[in-house]
């Protein structure tokens, strides 16, 4: 089932705007449940509220981040452990954690690798500069961000592995990606994750895309063959553009 992913970074600042923009993710998902699966990712401190909230809603909760050990002296970490029973989804690697808090990829892989231990599913985030894309490198970039981040994963995990595909430079630049740069980005992505896990357990990891989308470019993405749904940042903070994005993710899909 494609996955379309609500990553709320660090807003909304208060607990009441966090449940009102649930209650319109809740009341847009309603119709769609059966044909895409919805996960928003608030911040830490909405966790508990918003996941009282979604309770037979079917709309799925996840983190943006979490650490790689399960409990110890780690100030300011939030071991998956802690996560799981409240959450079903953790994200992990965003470019913004790499950029601002110099996550490696080493750091990532450990985290990827504890999130799915913890019986959650994970979203690994992986995507070029915008300096490596005008020096066409992205697919070097990329692969090798694949190849570390899934350096501890195994088969088992494919099911509960996504990975997002989004180019740095498209994250909240309103400069979305080329569709066909993220449809040969993401052949490339599926390619390797075979050659990592086996052919038949990288069938089940879904990619996404994500990096300024948007209700009115979305359609190109979901479209894409090899597109098993998005990750929308900045659009999704909105309840009306992100029931747009909801209906037209639906509607692709549904004629598949
Ligand atoms: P954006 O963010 O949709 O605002 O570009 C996407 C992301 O960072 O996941």
């Amino acid at each position: 089932m494609p996955l379309l992913a609500a990553n709320w970074k660090m807003n909304p600042t208060n607990v009441d705007d966090a449940l009102d923009l649930v209650r319109g993710v809740m009341s847009v998902a309603r119709g769609h449940a059966d044909r895409i699966e919805i996960a928003i990712f608030p911040p830490f401190p909405w966790l508990l509220p918003v996941s009282d909230l979604l309770v037979d809603s079917g709309v799925k909760l996840g983190a943006q981040d979490c650490f790689w050990e399960k409990s110890g002296a780690y100030t300011g970490e939030v071991s998956p452990e802690m996560l799981k029973g409240l959450c079903q989804w953790v994200i992990v690697g965003h470019s913004e954690r790499r950029l601002y808090l110099n996550e490696t990829d080493e750091m990532v892989a450990k985290k990827t690798a504890a999130g799915l231990g913890a019986e959650l599913g994970v979203i690994m985030c992986v995507g070029e500069l915008l300096d490596h894309y005008d020096e066409g490198r992205s697919d070097e970039i990329v692969s090798a961000q694949v190849r570390a981040g899934l350096a501890l994963c195994s088969a088992d995990d494919s099911a509960r592995l996504v990975i997002a595909y989004e180019p740095v430079w498209a994250i909240g630049s309103g400069r979305n990606a080329d569709p066909e740069h993220a449809y040969k980005t993401m052949r490339l992505i599926r390619r390797i994750v075979g050659e990592m896990i086996g052919a038949g357990a990288a069938r089940k990891v879904r990619i996404l895309y994500g990096g300024s989308v948007n209700g009115n470019n979305v359609q190109q993405y979901v479209e894409l063959p090899l597109c098993d749904g998005v990750l929308v940042g900045g659009a999704s903070l909105d309840a009306d553009e992100f029931a747009q994005i909801v209906r037209v993710t639906s509607e692709v899909y549904g004629q598949r």
